[in-house]
């Protein structure tokens, strides 16, 4: 399957991926051929540049409007054709254009226990809610803010030392390993979402 990686920030989700691809790359059934970002110079664009993967990047402020934006954000990952886009750290919320073609094949890992914590700021969130447990969700992107059908969860015990970057950097230990799984699984086998449940043959 071809996959194109969307990220904001470290990337070292995108990293999981390349290094599971690279460890089997005939046995893991997918490989990235592309990654996007909303921005200029952020580490997940090197870890695609290093790898020699093609990149993009779509700032919104270059767009005359945020509809514009998600236009151009489907056209530059629609030139590489994928098969199913990773949303991998990417904090934009995509819009209806963008889904109109890639809906249905969109995934997004978040770092809380969703339908808990949505939002930009999850793992903050859980943190001063108190949750004694929190964890990750890789989903189904729909129009909604986190609120796609849940393919897979990991949970996470929250520390009374944990600060929010110390909890964050134990999620994405699960995360990471999380959206290996899920997408290597989504790429080898065909899937179907009925209403809120994902089936993977
Ligand atoms: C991940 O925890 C993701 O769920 C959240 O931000 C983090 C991105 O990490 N939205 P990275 O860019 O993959 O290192």
């Amino acid at each position: 399957a071809r996959l194109v990686v969307l990220v904001s920030g470290s990337g070292t989700n995108l990293q999981a991926l390349l290094d599971a691809i690279a460890a089997d790359p005939a046995g893991y059934g997918a490989r990235i051929v592309a990654v996007g970002a909303d921005r200029d110079g952020v580490a997940g664009l090197e870890r695609a540049e290093r790898a020699g993967i093609p990149v993009f990047v779509e700032r919104v402020k270059d767009h005359a409007s945020r509809a514009d934006w998600d236009r151009a954000l489907a056209e530059a990952t629609a030139a590489y054709a994928p098969d199913l886009v990773v949303s991998a750290g990417f904090m934009k919320i995509l819009g209806k254009e963008f889904l109109a073609r890639f809906g249905g094949r969109t995934v997004n890992t978040h770092p809380a226990l969703l339908p808990s914590f949505p939002g930009a700021h999850g793992v903050r969130d859980a943190l001063a809610y108190g949750v004694k447990v929190t964890g990750c969700t890789v989903h189904f992107v729909d129009d909604g803010v986190d609120t796609g059908p849940i393919i897979a969860q990991g949970v996470v015990e929250v520390r009374e030392e944990d600060d929010e970057a110390a909890l964050h950097e134990r999620i994405k230990e699960v995360e990471r390993q999380l959206l290996v799984e899920v997408v290597g699984r989504l790429a080898r086998h065909g899937y179907r979402i009925e209403g809120r449940k994902v089936r993977i043959s």
